[in-house]
């Protein structure tokens, strides 16, 4: 059965950035509902003409809008291809939408990685982000800075700061976040999906501890 993991956590929490890594380690593709969005949003398509308002302002975009996008998106992966979902589910609605959805093919979620993390950690790391306008390579001012200024490492493209990474939107992402997704902590753990980790500490322990589990799990 194909690999089907789960990253949830806050914004700025390293969701992305695990998946970029255990996607490479494990040879699993990394599906990210925020950057699918942006990237629909960047093409100007109907998905992201719906989208843009609810990003932009740190709120979540309609559920029925997300989960399709999502599911469309594992279905056109590779026969037997194992995948992260980073950002998706955000809600117990698009939960329960994806159990179904893999229930249909006899699959389930395998594991979920629940990143925690204190609110002004969080907020250190997303101001200090910037991200590749081509590939979407992540970097940090103070963790993890490109070699050269403003320049992507890896493709050599323009870094931009998101424009919901400002103060007053994290402040809602952080309140939607508590509202509408914590939820999901505890849906998660009553179906014993759920693995705690301390988002807090250096990306290259959290990879490993992220690792050691993925490790585990039947492929
Ligand atoms: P999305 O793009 O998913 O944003 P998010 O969840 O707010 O997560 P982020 O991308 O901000 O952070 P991350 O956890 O990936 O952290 P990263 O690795 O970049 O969603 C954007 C919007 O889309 C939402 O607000 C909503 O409107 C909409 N949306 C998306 N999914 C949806 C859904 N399912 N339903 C409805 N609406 C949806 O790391 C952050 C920074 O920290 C980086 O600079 C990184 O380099 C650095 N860093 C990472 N790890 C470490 C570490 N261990 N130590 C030090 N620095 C680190």
């Amino acid at each position: 059965m194909a690999v089907r993991l789960v990253f949830l956590g806050p914004p700025g929490s390293g969701k992305g950035t695990q998946a970029r890594r255990l996607g490479k380690r494990f040879n699993l593709v990394a599906l990210s509902s925020g950057d699918t969005l942006r990237q629909e949003m960047k093409l100007g398509s109907a998905v992201g003409r719906q989208a843009e308002q609810y990003v932009n302002g740190g709120t979540l975009v309609p559920d029925d809008l997300i989960t399709d996008v999502m599911l469309a998106g594992m279905q056109k992966l590779p026969k037997g291809s194992g995948c992260i979902f980073d950002g998706f589910p955000r809600t117990v609605p698009q939960a329960e939408s994806l159990a179904a959805k893999l229930a249909g093919s006899g699959e389930r979620v395998g594991q979920v990685f629940d990143f925690h993390l204190p609110d002004e950690v969080i907020i250190g790391r997303i101001v200090g982000r910037r991200v590749c306008t081509k590939c979407g390579a992540t970097y940090n001012m103070d963790h993890f800075p490109p070699k050269r200024p403003g320049v992507c490492d890896e493709c050599g493209s323009r870094l931009v700061q998101r424009e919901d990474d400002c103060a007053e939107v994290i402040r809602t992402r952080l309140e939607t976040y508590r509202s509408q997704t914590a939820p999901l902590v505890a849906f998660y753990r009553q179906r014993g999906l759920l693995h705690s980790v301390d988002a807090s500490r250096p990306a290259d322990q959290v990879e490993c501890e992220l690792a050691q589990v993925v490790e585990t799990l039947p492929q």
